[in-house]
């Protein structure tokens, strides 16, 4: 039917005898010409394969015969040039002529929707002849929907999804970014069966195909599970000195703590104790120790999912050091997960603890010379 119309039209509007003969003799090179189901194979001769990047030039080559000819430019049913009449009315296409002979169609900042089978058609006196330009238009990847940052408890079953555009079809590629960047999967779905606190951190999707730029998008998963003490350790613990007890744990979300001496809860303010909280971490301290203070104390670690205690017995003298270790052991902010600092600074602890024992042997060796 739009065919009718076009050949009506192009016959009113240019009377020209040669385009009715055009539009007829290419009209059945065209998908819309064919019976139903048909489709159209488009190698061979007289096809051209073009492959242009979305927002590129592309330049569909045409050239007239020797003598007397004229051209003509179609897309699927439509006319877009009929020799130097422009009938189109996309400020994008041009005809692009070096020489005589060249009749190439110039269409700019090319777009996804111009993908398809342009005609270029020749007449001549004799013989007419047509040419086919199968135009490829190549897109980069773009992710259109990633999964939102999320909070999961320990042991959730995580989806993540991540789905792109793109021509040729993106392949996606996941990688688990903190903290060590190792790949983690492929494809639109990612599944972590039981996810660990090991797998928390930031993941990232990347998508990419033959055209330059992949495109790339991160989700942060928060793992939260129960806190556990990794150690409850004292340090410059001496008569008439400031002590401390420091209590490490592993917990997400941040645990709230609560110390105890023995069945007693201990509070900020009373009798020389003064409580510091930084993360994951306590640090009781006990300034100008004394003989009472001496006791079983508990470090208690509490958060939204569990609790855990650890308890450290203080009988004795055990470090002579008499530098103040307060100074030298400036908490660190570090939070769990940021593992590359809070290992260095447990090399450091284990350092000094590993030199306070030293002291506290020579300590006793004199006492027991003495
Ligand atoms: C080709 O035809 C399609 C469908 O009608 C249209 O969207 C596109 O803009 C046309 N391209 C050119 C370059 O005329
Ligand atoms: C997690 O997935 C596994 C395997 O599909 C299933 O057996 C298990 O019941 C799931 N767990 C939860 C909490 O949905
Ligand atoms: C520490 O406590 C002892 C005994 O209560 C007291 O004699 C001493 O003055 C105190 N020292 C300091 C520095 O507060
Ligand atoms: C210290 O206290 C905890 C908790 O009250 C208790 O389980 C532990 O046995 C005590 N340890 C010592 C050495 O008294
Ligand atoms: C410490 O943990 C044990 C068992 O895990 C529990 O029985 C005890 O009540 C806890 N102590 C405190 C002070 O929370």
């Amino acid at each position: 039917m739009d065919m009718m119309m076009l050949v009506q039209g192009a016959a009113a509007c240019c009377s020209n005898q040669w385009l009715a003969a055009v539009i007829l003799s290419v009209c059945c090179l065209l998908p819309s010409c064919l019976p139903g189901g048909q489709s159209m194979d488009y190698s061979g001769p007289g096809v051209d394969n073009l492959v242009v990047k979305q927002g590129e030039t592309a330049m569909l080559r045409c050239f007239l015969e020797e003598g007397p000819s004229k051209g003509a430019w179609l897309n699927r049913s439509s006319i877009i040039f009929a020799g130097n009449d422009k009938w189109s009315v996309d400020p994008r296409v041009s005809i692009a002529t070096t020489n005589k002979k060249e009749y190439s169609l110039r269409i700019q900042k090319v777009d996804i929707f111009d993908d398809g089978v342009y005609i270029c058609s020749v007449q001549t006196e004799h013989s007419p002849r047509t040419k086919q330009v199968h135009l490829t238009v190549q897109v980069s990847p773009k992710i259109y929907d990633i999964s939102p940052n999320m909070v999961v408890n320990e042991g959730t079953n995580v989806s993540l999804t991540c789905l792109a555009s793109g021509k040729p079809e993106p392949s996606i590629l996941w990688k688990h970014i903190s903290p060590s960047a190792k790949p983690f999967g492929s494809g639109q779905y990612l599944d972590i069966y039981g996810i660990t606190r090991d797998q928390a951190g930031e993941y990232e999707c990347l998508a990419e195909n033959t055209v330059p730029f992949p495109d790339v998008k991160k989700v942060n998963i928060i793992v939260n599970f129960a806190p556990t003490i990794l150690e409850i350790t004292p340090s410059g613990v001496s008569l008439g000195k400031t002590g401390l007890i420091r209590c490490e744990t592993a917990s997400v979300p941040t645990p709230s703590f609560e110390w105890y001496k023995g069945d007693k809860k201990l509070t900020n303010g009373q009798r020389g104790i003064l409580i510091k909280n930084y993360n994951t971490r306590s640090i009781l301290h006990v300034s100008n120790v004394t003989e009472e203070h001496f006791g079983n104390y508990t470090c208690v670690a509490i958060n939204k999912l569990g609790t855990s205690n650890a308890s450290l017995p203080l009988n004795q003298i055990i470090e002579t050091s008499t530098s103040s270790p307060v100074t030298s052991s400036a908490p660190s902010t570090a939070q769990y997960g940021i593992t590359g600092r809070a290992e260095i600074l447990f090399s450091c602890w284990y350092l000094v603890l590993t030199l306070s024992s030293f002291t506290s042997i020579i300590y006793l060796k004199n006492v027991v010379i003495q």
